[in-house]
């Protein structure tokens, strides 16, 4: 992309497995350790994890994969092609996901962001999201320290936005643990847009 931080307009959908190449691409040329495709597939696989894609002139130009938790969401993986970073895309995702969060039920995002990661930093800083704790060599790779980010809905005062300890080792219990007991979450079917990209529904719509 040309056109230096022009805005521009996505659509954003749900992930389907022919996204996957173009998914691949974007992570490999983002992470320095990328997910291999069998860590998108066994993610997306658990009933609450959920892809999402935004899409411009029929190319996919970035992915967020995320988890619906019972009163959070959980970011897993999100990144914008490099040759359309700083065009608004990840801003446009990030709202979308906002746009989940309500005062009854889910009133926050959370995420861990490298600390060498300083402009994901800078991004998630822009749109609100603060840091709010450091997991101390967190990344196995290089036993770096991750600084878990924060989004809280509008609804919830300062003081519940702190991240309880017990909140910090669920957090770390998923990650280490890629078959957590997933919860049903029978809401999300108004989500699908009557659409199954990951045959998640098969056993429960019968
Ligand atoms: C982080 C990322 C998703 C941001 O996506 P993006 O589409 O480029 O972000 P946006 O264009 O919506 O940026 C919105 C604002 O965030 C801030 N921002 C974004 N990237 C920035 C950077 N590299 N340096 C400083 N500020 C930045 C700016 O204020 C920007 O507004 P501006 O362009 O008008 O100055 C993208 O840089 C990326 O894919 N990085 C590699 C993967 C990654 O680190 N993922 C996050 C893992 S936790």
């Amino acid at each position: 992309m040309s056109d230096r931080r022009r805005k521009i307009e996505v659509y954003i959908r749900w992930m389907i497995r022919r996204d996957m190449p173009e998914v691949l691409a974007i992570e490999s040329e983002s992470f320095e350790h990328p997910w291999p495709e069998e860590d998108f597939i066994r993610c997306l696989r658990q009933q609450n994890c959920i892809g999402m894609v935004a899409e411009h002139d029929d190319r996919v130009v970035g992915y967020m994969i995320y988890d619906l938790c019972k009163t959070r969401i959980h970011v897993f993986n999100f990144a914008v092609a490099s040759d359309y970073r700083r065009h608004n895309v990840g801003t446009q995702m990030l709202n979308k996901l906002i746009g989940k969060l309500s005062r009854e039920r889910r009133t926050r995002i959370v995420l861990e962001v490298r600390e060498s990661n300083l402009s994901a930093q800078h991004f998630f800083l822009t749109n609100q999201f603060r840091a709010i704790s450091v997991l101390q060599g967190y990344y196995e790779d290089t036993d770096e320290d991750a600084y878990i980010m924060q989004y809280l809905h509008k609804s919830v005062s300062l003081s519940q936005s702190l991240v309880s300890p017990s909140e910090v080792d669920s957090i770390l219990e998923q990650n280490n643990n890629p078959n957590f007991t997933p919860i049903q979450e029978w809401s999300l079917k108004n989500d699908l847009d009557g659409e199954d990209p990951w045959g998640l529904w098969d056993d429960l719509t019968e």
